[in-house]
């Protein structure tokens, strides 16, 4: 019989592990190598081994710029590829093309980019996919019922006129006006009280800490999505933007939790019928009472994305809006008439019939959603094969759906940087690609605030048009957009505004 020695033993098993080893990283290599022919069929930027294009991606404005750049480059092309180290990505840039996904009821599962957000906003409704994702959106769906909508547009008509009234105190001292913070401030006490049924006086108390809170972390997240070497939690939370990163999740998670905790003890005797307004997170309440299951987690989770939906996109639309608006004295003039013959020179709170009738306000908002979607892009993992222009795409790869470059195929949007509402009339609108126009996402997983949004932004304009010229002061050049989660601008939106008489 042959005697091993311990140091035989050994040596075996480490040629073991390195055989191993090797087999796998042959494998992996070789499937990295089909993947790059495969993947590079389509058009992009030129890639290097494991960095792919990480190394030439830039940051902020200068990012969205660069998607604007290659995709007017490409725009022939029915999609473009960007490798994000290892990882590439299919950047869907024309209506036609996204709605192979769209149209598909698989491919509802968000890209991998949304697990950063999964400490936040847990696996709420936005990043969440199967059956969690479809119980849960069953359960919130009645909450945007039409008459609980009613309830929501006095909510809306409260805050404005809280707004309209900083206004007009910043304009008697003549101090500059930063629209978006203003917005962006009302738009947070709406979906507080919608939502929570909780007012936070956010228009009033300046330094919320929680406003602020959900900008940087938004901004941390647009960072460690294109970033690999961000990727990793054992090493990003040792950095000094996983610090803040912690930093901000402890403020927001705090607040929501307040509120929560607060709403659940003066629910007791639960009994909506006699509330006056039901918010979002009673039904939420009632139902973890008739379904144990339904976790304290599960609630927050829920809560913390509708806070973070509900407000920061339509504030930013509200204010791209005053923006363009601001600068083009002709369409300002018509928004001035209509609303002038709706409301009258009265000050009482919009009804739906006004809404209805604030016919080109529609047109203004939407054509603001098509330059400026506050989701300029979204993610999805792709749920089955598909094939595109007759180039197979296999099922586990990750699309990035771009809204900000669909809404501007010259195909659909001739001149389509030009701002021009009336291509929301029906006669110019009627042979339009259905997926040409997506700012509230298409599919199964659009935008369960659709109507909010919609309702919001014309009371929250309607409001700034009754008492207000608006006059923008800088280009969009100077504001430099920036595509972080929320299509936002660098620094503010300064307007003027004055009195009408
Ligand atoms: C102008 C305003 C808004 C725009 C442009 C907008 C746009 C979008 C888009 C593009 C998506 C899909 C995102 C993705 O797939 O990653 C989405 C999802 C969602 N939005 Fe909005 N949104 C707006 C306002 C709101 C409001 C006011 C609320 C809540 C009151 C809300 C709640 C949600 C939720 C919960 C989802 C996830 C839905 C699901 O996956 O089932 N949004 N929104």
């Amino acid at each position: 019989m042959i005697e091993l020695s311990f140091s035989t033993v050994l040596r075996a098993f480490y040629v073991l592990i390195v055989a191993n080893f090797l087999v796998k990283f042959i494998k992996w290599l070789l499937n990295y190598i089909s993947k790059i022919n495969s993947v590079n069929r389509f058009k992009g930027l030129p890639m290097l081994p494991l960095l792919g294009n990480i190394h030439q991606l830039k940051t902020k404005h200068e990012f969205l710029m660069q998607m604007r750049y290659f995709s007017y480059k490409y725009k022939n092309e029915p999609l473009w590829r960007l490798w994000l180290g290892t990882m590439p990505n299919y950047i869907f840039h024309r209506g036609e093309y996204a709605e192979i996904l769209f149209s598909s009821a698989k491919n509802t599962q968000k890209s991998v980019q949304y697990n950063f957000l999964h400490p936040w906003l847990g696996t709420g409704l936005l990043t969440s996919y199967g059956d969690k994702w479809s119980t849960r959106r069953r359960l919130i769906t009645p909450t945007f019922h039409f008459e609980i909508l009613n309830d929501f547009l006095n909510v809306m008509n409260e805050q404005a006129l809280i707004m309209t009234d900083i206004l007009k105190n910043l304009v008697k001292n003549k101090q500059e006006i930063n629209i978006f913070e203003r917005l962006k401030a009302c738009a947070l006490d709406v979906i507080c009280e919608s939502a929570m049924g909780q007012n936070v006086n956010a228009q009033n108390d300046h330094s919320s800490d929680y406003v602020n809170a959900v900008a940087r972390i938004s901004e941390l997240v647009t960072y460690r999505f294109f970033d690999p070497l961000e990727w990793s939690d054992f090493i990003y939370y040792k950095t000094q933007k996983g610090k803040d990163f912690k930093r901000c999740l402890k403020i927001l998670h705090e607040f929501t939790t307040k509120v929560i905790l607060e709403r659940d003890g003066d629910l007791d005797d639960l009994d909506l019928q006699s509330r006056k307004r039901i918010a979002f997170l009673d039904l939420l309440l009632k139902a973890k009472r008739g379904d144990p299951t339904i976790t304290f987690d599960d609630i927050r989770e829920e809560v913390d994305t509708f806070m973070f939906e509900g407000h920061d996109t339509t504030a930013a639309a509200a204010s791209w809006a005053c923006q363009l608006i601001g600068s083009h004295p002709h369409v300002q003039k018509k928004l001035h008439e209509e609303i002038d013959s709706v409301l009258g020179e009265s000050d009482r709170p919009l009804n739906n019939d006004d809404l209805k009738e604030l016919k080109y306000l529609d047109l203004v908002i939407k054509e603001t959603l098509r330059l400026f979607p506050s989701v300029p892009y979204f993610g999805r993992v792709i749920s089955e094969d598909c094939d595109i222009d007759g180039f197979k795409i296999l099922k586990g790869e990750t699309a990035v759906i771009v809204a900000y470059m669909i809404h501007r195929d010259e195909k659909y949007y001739p001149d389509p940087e030009k701002f021009d509402p009336e291509r929301f009339l029906p006669e110019n609108s009627k042979d339009r690609h259905p997926y040409a126009y997506i700012p509230f996402s298409a599919g199964r997983r659009n935008c369960i605030g659709q109507r909010f949004a919609q309702m919001e932004e014309k009371v929250l304009l309607a409001n700034i048009l009754r008492y207000f010229d608006i006059t923008s002061v800088k280009t969009i050049d100077e504001l430099k957009p920036v595509g972080d989660l929320i299509l936002h601008p660098n620094d503010g939106i300064p307007i003027e505004l004055k009195l009408r008489c």
